[in-house]
C-alpha cells in the first residue's frame, strides 16, 4: 500500500469490497444474514455530530497492552511487538484524532472473556484491550504481544489466524469502523473461512500487516506496519458499516 496522494474528488464507498452477508462456509452467517431487504433509517444529528467518549481520557498505558493490565513490573507473556501505521482518508491525507480501540487474544490464543471456552490458559498479566488516538500526522502506535491462533467451532477443524481486532472512531458515534489485522507470513490467513468470505484478494491483503524491521525496538520488540485507509481505492476492508457514512 503506498501513501501517494490520489487526485481529489468524491470516492463513494465500494459495496463490492465487503464480504456478502451470507457466506455459508462461515457458518454463523447462515443464521445472521438478513432474509429481507434492509430498511434505511436516517441518522440523527446527535449521531453525526455528537462527541465520542474516550478521545480525551486516555491513560499513560492505554496503548501498551504488555503492561496495561498488570503494571510495569508484570509484563504480558509472549513475543513482544509494536504495531504502527497511519489513519488515512481516500486521498491519503492523514486523519488526526481518530480513536483506535484494540482487542485480541493472548499469546496462547485465549481471550479474557466470560464466554471464552478455549482450553489455552489465561495470562495473569494480559488483559487484551487497549486504545490510542491518532496524532496530527495520522500516525498511531501501540505495543502488545503477538496473539496466538485459536480454534473455533465452525467446521470443527477451523483455526483463526493470529489477528488483532480494531475499532476506529471518528469525531461522532456513527463514524465507527471495525476491522481485523493479520500478520505477514501467517499460513492460516488463507485457510480461514472468515477471511475467505472476503471476495477480493486485494481487500484481504489490505488487512495483512507487513513486517517493518526498520521500526523494531532493538532487543525488545519486532514491528508491524498497518495503515488504516477509511475510504477510496485503497480502503481497508471493514467488517461493519456496509451501508457506510
Ligand atoms: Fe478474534
Amino acid at each position: 500500500m503506498t501513501d501517494a496522494p490520489e487526485p481529489g474528488g468524491y470516492f463513494p464507498r465500494d459495496r463490492g469490497w465487503h464480504p456478502p452477508a451470507l457466506s455459508p462456509a462461515y457458518k454463523t452467517t447462515v443464521k445472521r444474514a438478513p432474509s429481507f431487504a434492509p430498511l434505511s433509517f436516517p441518522t440523527s444529528l446527535g449521531e453525526e455530530t455528537g462527541p465520542v467518549f474516550g478521545h480525551e481520557t486516555l491513560g499513560p498505558l492505554d496503548g501498551d497492552l504488555i503492561h496495561n493490565f498488570a503494571g510495569l513490573e508484570n509484563p504480558a507473556i509472549g513475543p513482544r511487538i509494536v504495531v504502527h501505521g497511519r489513519v488515512l482518508d481516500e486521498s491519503a491525507r492523514p486523519v488526526p484524532g481518530a480513536l483506535i480501540e484494540i482487542w485480541q487474544a493472548n499469546a496462547g490464543g485465549r481471550y479474557r472473556h466470560r464466554n471464552e471456552s478455549y482450553l489455552a490458559p489465561l495470562d495473569p498479566h494480559f488483559g487484551g484491550c487497549g486504545r490510542v488516538v491518532s496524532r496530527e500526522d495520522g500516525s498511531y502506535e501501540f505495543r502488545t504481544v503477538m496473539p496466538g491462533p485459536y480454534p473455533w467451532p465452525n467446521g470443527m477443524n477451523d483455526w483463526r489466524p493470529a489477528h488483532i481486532h480494531l475499532s476506529i472512531f471518528g469525531p461522532a458515534f456513527a463514524q465507527r469502523l471495525v476491522t481485523q489485522m493479520y500478520f505477514e507470513g501467517d499460513p492460516l490467513i488463507w485457510l480461514c473461512p472468515i477471511v475467505g468470505a472476503i471476495p477480493s484478494r486485494a481487500a484481504i491483503e489490505s488487512l495483512i500487516a507487513p513486517v517493518d524491521s526498520a521500526r523494531n525496538i532493538p532487543m525488545d520488540a519486532r514491528a508491524y506496519k498497518f495503515d488504516i485507509v477509511l475510504r477510496g481505492r485503497r480502503q481497508t476492508m471493514f467488517e461493519n458499516r456496509k451501508e457506510g457514512m
